[in-house]
């Protein structure tokens, strides 16, 4: 039977991950969209590219959730971007509502989909979803230290004149300023980072990952969506194919890194059952330091949602 694919949210990050899945071939695509016309528009646009790239699958745009029905995975991309005035908190309850009302929907509708979330802020997104819909912790993942290891990498491979495939890295913490580039962890072809590169160098790059969404905003004028949109496709490949692929990603914590109880990136083994492991790595005191500050910053939003939400 072919796979299903639901994607809540039309807009870039929503409509370039249903490219990516069709040029894949992963699996058929629901566009989920409270606009009504923009999720069918985009299905019909991005369907009616199949017979000149070649791929095969179903692409229907929606606003309706019954269309989701058995969906395999669920990519919950639908938010409010940050406007001029806004808060960090008045961004977080209003994401909550789209994020709480996408979860709820989806958990009814596929009751056994892993979903994963892209909206944010990611971290504590993920966390109301996990508490929304009730789904085991293994099935609620959130997409970020792909992405912020994808920037990471880039920059590397941009200063080394080497291809990004040859760099090994890990990017920890939360999807926010204060995220943990792991440069103890980082490798070109297995040669430590830290022998070919001088500190400063590194230290530059470090900085330039962590404001790695803001360069684009601030470029664009709204956030980015290729790498974001392919960084949760590759999530669902990983999931769709089995292959058990060791990716940074935001998981529910209960001890892993002396955290307890919320959502932060750390590497997982993503596999059918979604993340079916968390690898505690070695860390040196300043990361340790670092992730621990990073995790004190998710969990400042998760008690707010605790607090304005009334959620436990
Ligand atoms: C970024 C958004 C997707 O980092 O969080 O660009």
């Amino acid at each position: 039977m072919r796979k299903k694919i639901t994607v809540v949210g039309a807009g870039n990050v929503g409509a370039s991950a249903a490219i990516n899945i069709a040029y894949k071939e992963l699996a058929d695509v629901v566009l989920v969209d409270i606009n009504e016309g923009v999720p069918s528009g985009k299905g019909l646009d991005i369907a009616q590219m199949g017979p000149v790239e070649g791929y095969d699958v179903k692409l229907v745009g929606t606003v309706d959730y019954e269309a989701t029905k058995d969906s395999d995975i669920v990519i919950i991309t639908a938010g409010f971007p940050r406007k001029p005035g806004m808060s960090r908190d008045d961004l977080l309850m209003k994401n909550f509502e789209v994020v709480k009302t996408a979860a709820e929907n989806s958990a009814k509708y596929s009751p056994n989909a892993i979903i994963i979330l892209v909206t944010n802020p990611l971290d504590a997104m993920c966390w109301a979803a996990f508490k929304c819909t009730g789904f085991p912790k293994e099935r609620v993942i959130g997409m970020a230290g792909v992405l912020d290891t994808a920037r990471y990498r880039t920059f590397l491979g941009e200063a080394l004149q080497v291809s990004v495939e040859s760099i090994q890295a890990l990017v920890l913490g939360g999807h926010g300023d204060t995220m943990v580039p792991l440069v103890s962890l980082t490798s070109v072809g297995g040669i430590p980072i830290t022998q070919l590169l001088d500190q400063p160098t590194i230290d530059a790059i470090v900085q330039r990952t962590r404001d790695g969404g803001a360069e684009l905003v601030k470029l664009m004028g709204t956030s980015a969506y290729y790498a974001p949109a392919a960084a949760a496709v590759e999530m669902a490949e990983s999931i769709l194919k089995d292959k058990k692929k060791v990716l940074p990603c935001a998981a529910y914590l209960e001890g892993e890194y002396g955290l307890n109880g919320l959502y932060v990136g750390v590497p997982v083994k993503l596999g059918a059952k979604g993340i079916e492991k968390i690898y505690e790595v070695e860390m040196t005191e300043a990361e340790k330091a670092a992730l621990a500050k990073s995790a004190g910053a998710v969990k400042e939003l998760i008690d707010v949602l605790k607090d304005k939400a009334g959620i436990a």
